[in-house]
């Protein structure tokens, strides 16, 4: 008898946290590794946030918190949503977990019953399918293309949809391809959703504020109305605050659904970390310039990378509108040989040759559920961008 449950038995690991483990052992072996794998920014948390943290240590707010979060922080929460987004929401429309991460798992765990399906369209961030899986739910995929620019269009959305959908999931901007949707698209995506009122928008807006080219941020319970009563916006501090390692996510929406996610937590993860969360609320209502300047940074780096990866010999890099990724296609390449001997015949292949001939660890499309392709993370100095892309043009030149 396995020791997995049969719920886990369906999930793989993280694909993108292996890559990156993986690079990290190369590493400590002394290999020259550039690891392009991990989707986290490299700049450090702002220090008004470190002191905020500091202080609460210092004031000892080191105790458990009401289980979703300190009411500051959720009155934080609500005063971004009206100010950047158009929303109103009340403090008891609030969720406040332990990463982005858990606010997904907890709303599929609150909400999942066994045969219901939760459309994801493809490319996907890894852990939309298993969180599915894990919570007892079925994932029906919803194929995007380069063509499609990534996107979900109406008609690809509808042929998803089944009686037994309960969510679909937006991600804009997208990990792992950068794609964005626009006012209007969201619009009429929105026209197909009030068409099936049993589906419910699970919106990830994590990299909202990752945007280039002046394309302006949208999303779906402000852009339709009538979608807000089931619609969870979900964003968090990780991206757009460099606080990856502080643990903390949230989202807004009806609140059943919201008390839903707290009973989940409180016999679960109970509170986040409370120091953690007065960061957050720093982060939140302190000085918001450093975005825009982090981001005029990161257009840079996608614009060098997106040329550069375009002069590869068989490399096709579409330009992504936001996020710190690129999704490039390899699908030229399928059928070379590479200086091992070995015959490319996946995308998985390009990357396990690439990271053994030139130390560049990136992510094989399969991981997202979208072939040929790859994901390459931008998130890291530019000298270094320079260094790895001019290794992976040396590797696709030595393919025969
Ligand atoms: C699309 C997307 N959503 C959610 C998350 C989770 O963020 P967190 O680190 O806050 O759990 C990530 C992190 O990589 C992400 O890329």
């Amino acid at each position: 008898m396995s020791m997995e449950s049969a719920a886990l038995r369906r999930v793989k690991p993280s694909p993108t946290i292996a890559v990156s483990a993986k690079a990290r052992e190369l590493q400590r072996q002394g290999v020259d590794v550039i690891a392009l794998a991990a989707g986290e920014p490299d700049f450090d948390t702002p220090a008004s946030i470190k002191e905020a943290a500091i202080r609460a240590i210092r004031e000892g707010k080191t105790k458990y918190t009401d289980v979703d979060g300190i009411p500051e922080l959720k009155e934080a929460i609500c005063a971004k949503f009206k100010r950047e987004n158009g929303l109103e929401y009340a403090r008891t429309q609030v969720n406040v977990s332990p990463g982005g991460k858990p606010v997904l798992y907890n709303a599929f765990v609150a909400t999942l019953s066994p045969g219901d399906e939760v459309v994801i369209p493809t490319p996907y961030w890894v852990s939309y399918p298993d969180m599915v899986y894990l919570a007892g739910g079925e994932p029906v995929f919803a194929p995007t293309s380069a063509q499609t620019g990534f996107r979900l269009t109406p008609e690809i959305l509808e042929r998803a949809i089944t009686p037994r959908t309960k969510w679909l999931i937006l991600n804009s901007p997208s990990n792992p391809s950068g794609a964005a949707y626009s006012r209007a698209e969201l619009k009429a995506l929105g026209e197909v959703l009030l068409r099936h009122p049993q589906v419910w928008v699970l919106t990830d807006d994590m990299y909202e504020h990752l945007l280039y080219d002046g394309f302006e941020f949208a999303t779906i319970a402000e852009v339709v109305p009538a979608l807000y009563a089931r619609t969870l916006t979900m964003n968090g501090v990780s991206k757009a605050y460099a606080m990856t390692g502080w643990r903390i996510g949230y989202a807004a929406g009806p609140e059943p659904l919201i008390k839903a996610m707290a009973k989940v937590m409180s016999q679960s993860t109970s509170n986040p970390c409370s120091v953690s969360q007065w960061a957050a609320v720093e982060a939140l209502t302190g000085p918001q310039d450093f975005i825009g300047e982090r981001c005029a940074v990161f257009e840079k780096r996608r614009d060098l990378v997106v040329s550069m990866l375009n002069q590869a010999s068989g490399l096709h890099c579409p330009k992504p509108e936001g996020a710190f990724y690129v999704y490039p296609s390899c699908e030229a390449l399928l059928g070379k040989t590479a200086p091992t001997g070995k015959v490319i015949a996946t995308d998985g292949d390009f990357v396990s040759e690439l990271l053994g001939a030139t130390g560049v660890a990136v992510v094989q499309g399969e991981a997202f559920g979208l072939s040929p392709f790859f994901r390459i993370s931008y998130a890291t100095a530019t000298e270094v961008l320079e260094d790895a892309c001019a290794r992976i043009q040396r590797f696709c030149a030595s393919l025969t």
